[in-house]
């Protein structure tokens, strides 16, 4: 049980402003006076928390080992010389601005700083941490949880899409900055928080700078409400010019000198530039460990089992390697041993052993590892691409900016001095990098932010006051997309469907789906599928088990729908009552299985609050697919390909040359299909496709499949044909 503690007037005092009855129930209040005169003053040599107490004050018991432990490494961090001066700072400014050195101690302490200064109210208020990425705001929460010696999901938790690990008792929030906008859909004045840390700013995500917008309007009307912009030592000006008046404070940094080394020649491969290098460094450096950055889980494991393989080839006189991947889709377990000490040396006073972290851009700023001393910069991150032209958004990896690569490299320096390998040319990092990378908002397409902010009842996008506003054809783009799919009116009002997609937390086009469903009487078949289509692969296919995968995968195929594949192994998951053995066995990833299931429940209830009826076609019946296949071609028509005479495929009205992507279970080349995905790699590819037909197309898309402004195409003659049938069908 928290004890409820009275205020005294010392405390109030003490310089705490707001409401000093919301503040009775935080344990820490009653500490507060002591906090603010006596941990900062005696910083230094030994600082403890024992001089205030030695029980939690939120369980009432004393604090566990582990507690004190961490609270040592606490009190080191860079920020906490700066506790009062923040705290004093955050209660004479509505919005603060602060810049720090990567793991100097923000996003762990600054939140706890506000909970220990009485802002949040137990039961009813909290503080909350924006994080760009989903990894870092859970893996954060896991540790804060820790350093406060309470249990994740209490007073520490997270929100993430799909996922809320968080309660009634929650002060301390860590969530993505996609679900706090959400939350803003149904608490405009976001009246949960008292606090709010967007952390990361300098990442310029879309969802943090749409956030950003939105707080100038409501911090006028929330007198109470405390924002800190956290960003890492780039663009924070930036931040202060946009906020006006808000002080920017710096929070002194504490790092150490990184040599950087550059390749002669441009590497041809940077995966195994990569591999080379680490390996080097394993055999020739100093102690300490190594992080080598790359861009996303396939190229990840691969890299970790050849460094492992090289590794168990090395003589004994060689110090152990142990390598960790790192990327979002990592389970929880084995993220977490990225932060496991490098193993010792194999016989008392050989040479010590080596941790090697393999990151995607996690490890840039977000997530601070200990004893990093080497980093292996290959120059490459997976980004956000947008053209508005071909309304293409895709991930591509493309080289990093040079602010990136002097961020990755600070890694390097956090304990002592390092070195960062970077694995191209001086001349190319001060020709072809550019200096920061563009903010996401100028890379994305909107069309899910346009509904957020018509939801919350922005109308006027154009004077929204954003940090750097969307290219107008972007916005137009986003605009007509909405309006194609019936979510706003020709007016750009909302209507009732429009309502209705930004009820769910999915991508338009995927919450229309969810919408046409019960039109073909397939809502239970289209849960399944999105709920697969929400989460991490569910089929697994590691590389020297190809074959086998795909063989199995083959069991679940359904020859001309890639969405109906997915609803198969779904469905054989269930009737096999979820077992692990059976997913082991046919190369489904159980854990992937598992949280589309979960997904599926939340849209299931989404669904039931909106009165959309749970349906489903006899599986046996002929039905079952076609339904499946009507409903994609009315809510996808604006994603179809055409196969052209030349054997490519085409998409419609974007004219993007296009081929299925290899993974496609879909046979021959059909004349048109449904995508899921444009997949940028060295060519176009179209990923997760369904074949469809012209006659679907036009009936359920007339006003986009309109036959006076249709482009010429080869498609043409067919769509005609289409609307002919159409008209004879309806004279009979
Ligand atoms: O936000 P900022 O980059 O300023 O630093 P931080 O993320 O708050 O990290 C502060 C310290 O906490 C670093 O030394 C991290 O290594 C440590 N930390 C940790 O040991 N384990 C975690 N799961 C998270 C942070
Ligand atoms: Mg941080």
């Amino acid at each position: 049980m928290v004890k409820k503690q009275k205020i005294s007037s010392g405390d109030t005092s003490s310089g705490v402003d707001g409401n000093v009855s919301s503040h009775t129930s935080n344990p820490y209040l009653s500490h507060h006076a002591s906090y603010s005169t006596g941990l900062g003053a005696s910083y230094g040599a030994n600082v403890t928390y024992d001089q205030h107490t030695e029980t939690n004050p939120w369980s009432g018991e004393a604090f566990s080992g582990k507690y004190h432990d961490i609270l040592k490494k606490r009190t080191k961090l860079p920020v906490y010389l700066f506790r009062d001066k923040l705290l004093k700072t955050v209660r004479e400014n509505q919005i603060v601005v602060i810049e720090g050195e990567t793991g100097s101690g923000k996003t762990t302490q600054i939140p706890q700083f506000l909970v220990e200064d009485g802002y949040p109210t137990l039961g009813s208020t909290c503080v909350a941490c924006t994080q760009p990425r989903r990894v870092a705001a859970t893996s954060i929460a896991s540790r804060v949880a820790d350093e406060m010696d309470v249990k994740l999901g209490a007073e520490v938790g997270y929100t993430i899409r799909f996922e809320d690990e968080s309660s009634d008792r929650t002060v301390l929030k860590f969530m993505t900055d996609g679900m706090l906008l959400r939350e803003a859909m149904s608490d405009p004045l976001l009246k949960r928080y008292k606090a709010i840390c967007l952390d990361e700013a300098h990442e310029r995500t879309l969802a943090t700078d749409v956030l950003m917008g939105l707080l100038q309007e409501v911090i006028p009307k929330r007198p109470d409400l405390k924002l800190i912009v956290m960003s890492a030592t780039l663009d924070a000006k930036k931040f202060q010019d946009y906020f006006k008046g808000a002080p920017l404070m710096k929070v002194p940094g504490r790092t150490h000198p990184v040599e950087i080394f550059y390749t002669a020649q441009p590497e041809r491969n940077y995966v195994e530039a990569a591999i080379r290098t680490t390996l080097q460094i394993h055999q020739c450096e100093s102690p300490g460990d190594i992080l080598v950055f790359l861009t996303g889980e396939a190229e990840i494991e691969d890299c970790c089992r050849q460094l492992r393989d090289s590794a168990a080839t090395f003589p004994s006189n060689v110090g152990e390697l142990v390598v960790y991947p790192l990327y979002s889709s990592l389970p929880p377990a084995a993220q977490r041993k990225i932060f496991s000490q490098a193993p010792g040396p194999r016989v008392a006073g050989g040479v010590p052993g080596r941790k090697v972290v393999v990151s995607t851009n996690i490890a840039e700023t977000s997530l601070t590892i200990d004893g990093i001393v080497y980093v292996v910069d290959p120059g490459f991150s997976k980004q956000k691409i947008f053209n508005p032209r071909a309304r293409v958004e895709s991930l591509l990896v493309s080289p990093i900016s040079q602010a990136s690569a002097k961020q990755r490299s600070g890694r390097a320096g956090r304990t002592q001095p390092g070195k960062c390998f970077r694995l191209y040319t001086e001349l190319s990092f001060k020709n072809d990098l550019q200096q920061a990378t563009y903010p996401e908002i100028l890379r994305s397409k909107m069309s899910s932010v346009v509904l957020t902010l018509k939801k919350l009842g922005i109308d006027d996008l154009v004077h929204f006051d954003f940090l750097d506003p969307p290219a107008p054809e972007t916005l137009m783009r986003a605009l007509e997309l909405l309006n194609y799919h019936g979510a706003l009116d020709d007016e750009g009002d909302m209507t009732e469907v429009g309502y209705k997609m930004a009820e769910m937390p999915l991508d338009p086009q995927m919450a229309k789906l969810l919408l046409v469903s019960p039109d073909y009487s397939c809502s239970n078949e289209i849960l399944s599928i999105v709920a697969c289509l929400s989460v991490p692969a569910i089929f697994m296919r590691p590389k020297e088990q190809a074959k086998l995968a795909d063989d199995a995968k083959a069991q679940f195929a359904v020859d001309d729908s890639d969405h109906c594949t997915l609803l198969n192994a779904y469905n054989e998951y269930l009737f096999n009552n979820k077992s692990r053995d059976y997913c082991w066995d046919n190369f489904l990833n159980e854990r992937s299985l598992n949280q589309a299931d979960n997904v599926r429940n939340q849209l299931v209830r989404i669904m039931q609050k909106l009165d959309l009826p749970l349906t489903s076609n006899d599986r046996k019946s002929s039905r079952y697919y076609t339904a499946v296949k009507q409903t994609l071609t009315g809510a996808m028509f604006m994603q179809v390909a055409y196969l052209q005479r030349s054997g490519v495929y085409m998409t419609i009205k974007d004219n993007q040359s296009v081929s299925l992507h290899p993974s496609t279970d879909v046979n021959g080349k059909p004349q048109w299909v449904v995508y899921e995905e444009f997949v940028l790699t060295s060519k176009n590819y179209i990923r997760t496709v369904t074949v469809t037909n012209a006659d679907w197309l036009v009936a359920s898309a007339p006003h986009y499949y309109d036959l006076t402004n249709f482009p010429e195409c080869e498609a043409k003659g067919e769509i005609e044909q289409a609307y002919r049938r159409m008209a004879q069908r309806a004279s009979k």
